[in-house]
């Protein structure tokens, strides 16, 4: 599907690039000819990936640690890779914190534990690297992974919910205000893609499994899949995409969100009963 030189030597920054869908981009930038930068809290989380995608791929990675929720840190990580490569073209806001659980009992710092990683990180990101490229009078493009409650909201994973709707908001407001620097914002909102961050953390059985009847595709995402999708999305082809949000969950929020989607449920036997039914009806 792609040139292997799409991305050729163009400097990718991935927040939370350590594990997860973040590491699983990062790899497909690699491979398409990108130069990566990596950034997260755990040092040793990052030493490992870095180390792991470069003998994968051939390409350089480069880590340097940051916990977005400080914004001082985050300059630092800005100024840190653009020292190291001489400049940055993309930045994808993937770092992100979540749990589920009763909002009822959230107190006060667990909501600003996932409030402060998704919103005021992508923020203090999106800000430091903007400033920059606006000052250097370049322009360059954001990604920001989201998921589709941005826009359906979702119990039980409320404040991240929240924050990933001021991410789309914040998306949506810089493409219009930034477009005329050059810069290009747009988001993916992912279904479900095993990761065992999100696994761990959202379900009770630590597993993605027993949710596929609530996929249309019947199953779930791989991460290439996603990885692809990026890499077009802050590629050159993609240069005319600004301020949208791609979903890509195999139908999941639309199943979820159709009014008959239940129906679903019904035998052979039982639609034929309803069927006589609704024809005995003038
Ligand atoms: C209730 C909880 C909690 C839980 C923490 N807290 N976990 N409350 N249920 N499961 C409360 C704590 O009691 C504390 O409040 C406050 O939150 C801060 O907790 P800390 O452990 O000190 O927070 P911190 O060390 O900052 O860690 C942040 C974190 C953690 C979000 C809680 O899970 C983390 O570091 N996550 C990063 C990775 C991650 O979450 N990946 C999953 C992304 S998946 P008190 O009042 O007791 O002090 C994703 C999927 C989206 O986003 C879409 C899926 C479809
Ligand atoms: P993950 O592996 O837990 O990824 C989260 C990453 O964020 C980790 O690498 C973590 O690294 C980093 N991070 C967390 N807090 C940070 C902080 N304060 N500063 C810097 N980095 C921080 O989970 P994932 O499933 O791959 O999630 C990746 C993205 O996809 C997230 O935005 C998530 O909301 C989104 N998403 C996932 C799914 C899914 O099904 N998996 C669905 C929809 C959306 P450290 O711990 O080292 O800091």
């Amino acid at each position: 599907m792609f040139q292997p030189d799409i991305l050729k030597d163009k400097v990718i920054l991935v927040t939370g690039g350590g594990s997860g869908l973040g590491k699983s981009m990062g790899k497909r930038f690699l491979e398409l000819g990108a130069k990566l930068a990596i950034a997260s809290r755990r040092e040793d989380v990052l030493a490992a990936t870095a180390k792991e995608l470069q003998e994968a791929t051939g390409g350089e990675v480069f880590y340097t640690t940051c916990d977005v929720r400080q914004p001082e840190q985050v300059d630092k990580m800005m100024d840190a890779v653009w020292d190291h490569y001489g400049t940055i073209d993309v930045l994808l806001n993937n770092a992100a914190g979540n749990f589920a659980a009763p909002t009822e009992t959230l107190s006060h710092r667990a909501v600003d534990a996932v409030l402060s990683i998704v919103l005021h990180g992508t923020w203090y990101c999106t800000l430091s690297l903007g400033k920059k490229w606006i000052a250097e009078k370049r322009g360059g493009t954001m990604l920001n992974i989201i998921a589709t409650y941005a826009w359906t909201g979702a119990p039980f994973v409320v404040p991240s919910a929240t924050a990933k709707a001021g991410v789309l908001a914040l998306t949506q407001s810089l493409a219009v205000e930034w477009g005329k620097y050059g810069i290009r914002m747009n988001a993916i909102a992912p279904g479900p893609f095993p990761t065992e961050g999100a696994a761990s953390r959202l379900s009770p059985t630590a597993s993605f499994e027993g949710r596929m009847e609530s996929i249309p595709m019947r199953r779930l995402g791989e991460h290439e899949e996603l990885a692809n999708l990026a890499a077009f999305l802050v590629s050159d082809y993609a240069d005319y995409i600004n301020g949208d949000v791609i979903t890509i969950d195999g139908g999941k929020w639309l199943q979820g969100a159709a009014d008959f989607s239940r129906l679903e449920q019904l035998t052979d036997e039982e639609w034929a009963q309803f069927r006589a039914q609704a024809k005995g009806q003038k």
